[in-house]
């Protein structure tokens, strides 16, 4: 039943598939799901995405609802191979076939014009649309079956932190959709590069897991959106209001170096994030809990892991110790920014 409004109380079932071999009545339960108008969240190799039918205004609207989404940030359209692609695009510049070639299935989200079976519920009326080839075998199996394009954000209520677990979908998400398959938790676990090819210049939206250096070698010049805000989420008619994203339910601070942590009054419940390689951090509360994420692939891999384990310690603060601004972290700062606000204002 639709209780009024957001579809509250829907049974959610949560079904186990292997990510190497999946079950093919699992796949197709999900397929109908998806024909039906009806929402399936399943892994991608970089998130938990939440799916519905891309060419059905009134499924892509369900995910609106249930992720209690602005209907100003548009979603990703989620395809099986390339052909599928530019079925969903207006125009296919050569550039979006290179793209396509070299880095799909991936995470690489490419952005170009749209096609008219795209609906305005989807790319938030805008005139472009953003594709990408998720590389899961389940991800690719129920696109194949569904036989439609998947649009699917991240399976995760808007604002906060996404999902890399079929728990924290269920955590977020439970009672809200049709059906969660847990594949396991994802294997990179930040969400995917997104690069607009309608510029004459292209654009990264979004910091992920391609970098703009490998970009660059395949285009030659790319510009990077600043990161004040989401992407698409600095819509004129609310400047600011989103400029928290990716965050935890806790309170989260970054320290703009360790030196900051020196004097600094913790209160009784509070961990510490260090993400980077610090050699030393001065004295630190014996009741401190402490997360360390060493590398970029650790850091991008658990980040959104550690930020919900931290949630549900019910914790005053969250204090994050944020790497060194160099390329290889570049993703990782991006989603830091917007889950934390400085420690000390006017820091960064
Ligand atoms: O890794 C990922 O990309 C995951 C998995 C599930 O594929 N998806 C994901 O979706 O992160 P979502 O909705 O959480 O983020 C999509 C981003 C948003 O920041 C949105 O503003 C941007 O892509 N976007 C979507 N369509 C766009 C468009 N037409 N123009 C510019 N940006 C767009
Ligand atoms: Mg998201």
């Amino acid at each position: 039943m639709d209780g009024g409004g957001i579809m509250l109380h829907r049974e959610t079932r949560v079904r186990p598939i292997s990510a190497e071999d999946p079950d093919a009545a699992t796949l197709d339960e999900a397929a109908e799901i998806i024909r039906s108008g009806g929402l399936v969240a399943f892994a991608t190799e970089t998130v938990y995405g939440l799916g519905a039918d891309a060419t059905s205004a009134a499924a892509v609207n369900r995910i609106f609802e249930v992720k209690e989404r602005p209907d100003f940030n548009p979603l990703i359209v989620h395809v099986a191979d390339r052909a599928m692609a530019r079925a969903c695009a207006a125009d296919w510049p050569g550039v979006a076939e290179t793209l396509a070639e070299r880095y799909w299935p991936g995470p690489l989200t490419i952005v170009v014009p749209r096609a008219s079976t795209i609906p305005d519920a989807v790319t938030a009326g805008r005139a472009s649309v953003a594709i990408r080839v998720p590389a899961t075998l389940v991800a690719r199996a129920i696109i194949d079956r569904a036989g439609v394009p998947i649009a699917a954000p991240s399976a995760n209520r808007s604002g906060g932190v996404s999902p890399t677990r079929a728990s924290h979908v269920l955590e977020d998400l439970g009672g809200r959709i049709d059906l969660i398959l847990d594949c396991g938790p994802t294997t990179l676990g930040l969400e995917s590069t997104v690069v607009d090819l309608t510029t004459r210049t292209p654009r990264i939206l979004r910091p992920g897991p391609i970098s703009q250096h490998e970009l660059e070698h395949v285009l030659g010049t790319v510009h990077v959106r600043e990161a004040a805000f989401d992407d698409c989420d600095a819509h004129p008619a609310s400047p600011g209001q989103l400029a928290v994203h990716y965050a935890p339910r806790t309170r989260a601070v970054r320290a703009a170096a360790s030196a900051e942590l020196d004097d600094f009054a913790w209160p009784a419940k509070c961990a510490l994030i260090v993400v980077g390689p610090y050699d030393e951090l001065p004295d630190l509360p014996a009741t401190l809990r402490r997360f360390d994420l060493p590398t970029p692939e650790e850091a991008s891999r658990d980040l959104y892991e550690v930020l919900r384990d931290c949630d549900r310690l019910t914790l005053d603060l969250i204090v994050v110790l944020p790497p060194p601004d160099r390329p290889e972290w570049h993703a990782v700062r991006d989603r830091l920014r917007r889950a934390t606000r400085p420690m000390v204002s006017g820091h960064d």
